[in-house]
């Protein structure tokens, strides 16, 4: 598995938000650091592609992830800065909702299996909007894992165990 930025621009207007980035990701764990403004949620969003870079292309395996559509999107788990979930609705709901739109098998099964994993068993019937902020990022987690996307593989490898 691999992952390869090529020449990576983006352009919001006049702002240079990433300037030529290149950068080959294979299979393990890599931290992206850098200074508030640096380019690392533009670069995330582009990885996700919610956003066409200005310039270059992401390829996963050798093919513009832009061109793999759905078929990337079904192998990635991303879980952005700000994730929207709505306020109202419980850590058990958000997920059924997910489970949904990412098109889970047996999603039931799934769903425990992942609360247990990230501890919110016990407070999955209370509403997001009410959790603290360690459990809305383990919510979070919970969510970006529900596909078992390749890309958290280490996490899914502690799921089966
Ligand atoms: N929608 C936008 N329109 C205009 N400029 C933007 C937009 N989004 C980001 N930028 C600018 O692009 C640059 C990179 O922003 P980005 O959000 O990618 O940084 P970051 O590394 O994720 O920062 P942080 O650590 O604060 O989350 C910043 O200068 C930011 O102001
Ligand atoms: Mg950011």
């Amino acid at each position: 598995m691999e992952l390869k930025y090529e020449n990576i621009t983006k352009n919001y207007r006049r702002k240079i938000a990433l300037d030529n980035f290149n950068a080959t990701l294979n299979e393990g764990i890599y931290a992206l650091l850098g200074p508030n403004g640096a380019g690392k949620s533009t670069l995330m969003n582009i990885t996700a592609t919610l956003l066409k870079p200005t310039a270059g292309s992401v390829l996963f395996d050798g093919t513009d992830i832009f061109k793999l559509g759905g078929e990337y999107r079904n192998i990635l788990g991303y879980l952005p800065q700000d994730p929207g979930f709505y306020p109202t609705f419980s850590g058990l709901q958000i997920m059924k909702y997910f489970a949904e739109l990412k098109n889970v098998n047996s999603p039931q099964n799934r769903i425990d299996q992942l609360l247990e994993f990230v501890n919110l068993k016990d407070d999955c019937n209370r509403k997001y909007k009410e959790y603290s902020g360690g459990m809305k990022r383990r919510l979070g987690i919970a969510v970006s894992l529900l596909n078992d996307p390749k890309i958290l593989r280490q996490y899914r490898t502690k799921l089966v165990d």
